[in-house]
C-alpha cells in the first residue's frame, strides 16, 4: 500500500529540563528529530513523511529544510504541519496534510529516536497482510499492581494501599510506530473529536482511538531501542545506545 509516515514531534520537552522543545534536545550531538527523520528514511517504507512541529518554532523547521536537501532523489515527500494542543491533535492535523491516494500510515513519536528499521518492517508487513491496525510491543519485566490511596488509620503506615496484582503474562508496553489503514485511523481520530477534556487528556497513542471503533488491533515484535526519550535517564541510555552494541 502507498505509506507515509505521521511523525509527531509537536512536545515540549519539559520532562527533560532542557527548555527547548523535545526534538531539538541533542542526542549524540545532533537534534532527536534528526534521528528519527533518518530512522525513517532509512526503513524505505514511506513515499510521504508528514512531521507536526511546535507552532512558531523555527529551529526545527530549518533542521527540516536542511534534511530535505540531504534526502537523495528518490526519498520520500517530507512536508510539516503545525502541531496541535495534544498528542491527538497533531496527528489530526498531519492527518489531514496526506497526500491523496495514501493507502496506509505509519504514527512515530520523534521522542522513538532511535527504533530499529525492522520494527517499522514488522509493522508495515502486518499492514501488507491485510491488518488495518498494527502495534510494536514488547514484554513488561516489572510486577504490576494497582493501588488507591489509603485513608483513615491506614493513611499512617503509608499513602498507598495494593489492590490488585494484574498478570504480567497478558501485559505488553506498546511503542510506535504504529500502523494503520488511513480510513481506520481518520475514523478513530474523528470519533475522539467528541471526548471531553478529561477524556481527551487519557489518549496516549491512536491504537486506544482504533480499539474503540471495535477494530482489531494486531500486536508485533518491538524493540527495546525504541524506548521513549523522555527523562534524563533516558537521554543517557539513548547516548549508550548509539555508541554501544545495540546502536
Ligand atoms: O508527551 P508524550 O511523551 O506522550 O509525547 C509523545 C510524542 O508526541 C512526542 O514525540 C511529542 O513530540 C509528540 N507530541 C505532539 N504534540 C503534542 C504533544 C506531544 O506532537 N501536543
Amino acid at each position: 500500500p502507498v505509506t507515509a509516515v505521521i511523525l509527531v514531534a509537536a512536545g515540549s520537552g519539559q520532562r527533560l529540563g532542557y527548555g527547548m522543545p523535545k526534538a531539538a534536545v541533542p542526542l549524540g550531538g545532533e537534534p532527536i528529530l534528526l534521528h528519527a527523520l533518518r530512522g525513517i528514511v532509512a526503513a524505505g517504507v514511506a513515499s510521504q513523511v508528514c512531521v507536526a512541529l511546535p507552532e512558531g518554532e523555527t529551529g526545527l523547521r530549518q533542521l527540516i529544510e536542511d534534511f530535505r536537501l540531504e534526502l537523495a532523489d528518490g526519498g520520500p515527500l517530507l512536508t510539516t504541519v503545525d502541531g496541535g494542543a495534544t498528542r491527538a491533535d497533531s496527528v489530526r492535523s498531519a492527518l489531514a496534510a496526506l497526500e491523496d491516494g495514501t493507502e496506509a500510515v505509519l504514527v512515530h513519536d520523534a521522542a522513538r529516536a532511535l527504533a530499529p528499521e525492522s520494527v517499522f518492517h514488522r509493522v508495515a508487513q502486518a499492514l501488507a497482510n491485510g491488518a488495518s491496525a498494527v502495534i510494536p510491543v514488547i514484554p513488561v519485566v516489572d510486577t504490576v499492581k494497582t493501588v488507591a490511596a489509603t485513608d483513615g488509620s491506614d493513611s499512617d503506615i503509608a499513602p498507598e494501599i495494593v489492590t490488585g496484582t494484574v498478570s504480567r503474562q497478558e501485559l505488553r508496553s506498546v511503542q510506535t510506530p504504529q500502523g494503520f489503514s488511513v480510513d481506520t485511523l481518520k475514523a478513530a481520530h474523528e470519533a475522539a473529536l467528541a471526548f471531553d477534556e478529561d477524556r481527551a487528556a487519557a489518549v496516549t497513542d491512536d491504537a486506544m482511538l482504533v480499539e474503540l471503533l471495535g477494530v482489531p488491533v494486531h500486536a508485533v515484535r518491538g524493540a527495546i531501542q525504541s524506548l521513549k526519550i523522555t527523562t534524563p535517564l533516558d537521554l543517557i541510555i539513548a547516548e549508550g545506545l548509539l555508541e554501544g552494541p545495540l546502536g
